[in-house]
């Protein structure tokens, strides 16, 4: 039996984190002792009557940087008994988070997720940080909804959280390739219909034509997914008539 995972989030906003855990998967999840999320209010380690947690940039420039103490504080505060816990601060100029990150930290029992806000936060908070996590080339208001994004990745890998036909779904991903198209009833919608092979009953012939679709989609999305994706001979020469043909999506 798995020992639960628990994500203790350090944030100034926690009521960002209320309804997206509370919905479907995760929801369920946390009702079955499967995950654990505590939300822990850096305003309550700062100090002084106006438990002030941003100052002003030395050296000059815009915006506020969240000052050290109050967020080292409750890294101390949580530590103390977890002594185990990885700290991780969530921030633009961190590693960039993938499937095989969140499968890594999908092994651990127990991460502390910083938020940062504003234009950053002091790099003396970095010494005491385990890693620093990004979830893509774009810039969010803070790092709240980024956690969000690794509590619900790395959820959905622990064991039970799933079902275990849906368990198995990220393969393809983690394997490199974009998802086939899928299609559900009615076989005809304005005007459109579902490609005939997948109502043909052929099984082969449906896996060929998937894989097709992931590398032709793969191929078209994201070239950079397809050159690290090791395909199997098949699919190798999928992709070598699909360059061929020159065909656009
Ligand atoms: Cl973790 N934080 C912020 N503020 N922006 C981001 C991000 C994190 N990851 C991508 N953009």
């Amino acid at each position: 039996m798995c020992k639960k995972m628990i994500f203790d989030i350090l944030t100034l906003f926690p009521e960002m984190f209320h309804s997206p855990l509370e919905g479907s998967i995760i929801g369920k999840a946390r009702e079955a002792g499967l995950i654990q999320v505590n939300l822990f209010n850096i305003r309550d380690y700062a100090k002084g009557k106006h438990r002030v947690t941003d100052d002003y940039p030395y050296g000059g420039g815009k915006g506020m940087i969240m000052k050290p103490e109050p967020i080292m504080r409750g890294i101390e505060a949580i530590q103390s008994g977890n002594p185990e816990a990885r700290v991780i601060l969530m921030t633009p100029q961190g590693y960039p988070l993938g499937q095989e990150m969140v499968k890594r930290l999908a092994q651990l029992a127990h991460l502390i997720l910083i938020c940062g806000r504003y234009e950053g936060v002091d790099e003396r908070v970095r010494d005491v940080v385990d890693e620093e996590i990004s979830i893509g080339d774009y810039v969010l208001t803070g790092g709240e909804l980024a956690a969000l994004v690794v509590i619900d990745a790395v959820s959905r890998q622990i064991p039970g959280v799933l079902g275990d036909e849906e368990a198995s779904e990220d393969d393809s991903f983690s394997r490199g390739l974009l998802e086939h198209p899928q299609y559900t009833r009615p076989r005809e919608f304005a005007g459109r219909k579902v490609p005939e092979i997948l109502l043909s009953g052929d099984h082969q012939a449906i896996e060929q034509w998937r894989r097709q679709e992931a590398v032709r989609r793969t191929w078209k999305r994201r070239p950079d997914l397809l050159s690290k994706a090791g395909l199997s001979e098949d699919e190798h020469k999928i992709f070598d008539e699909l360059k061929g043909s020159s065909e656009t999506d």
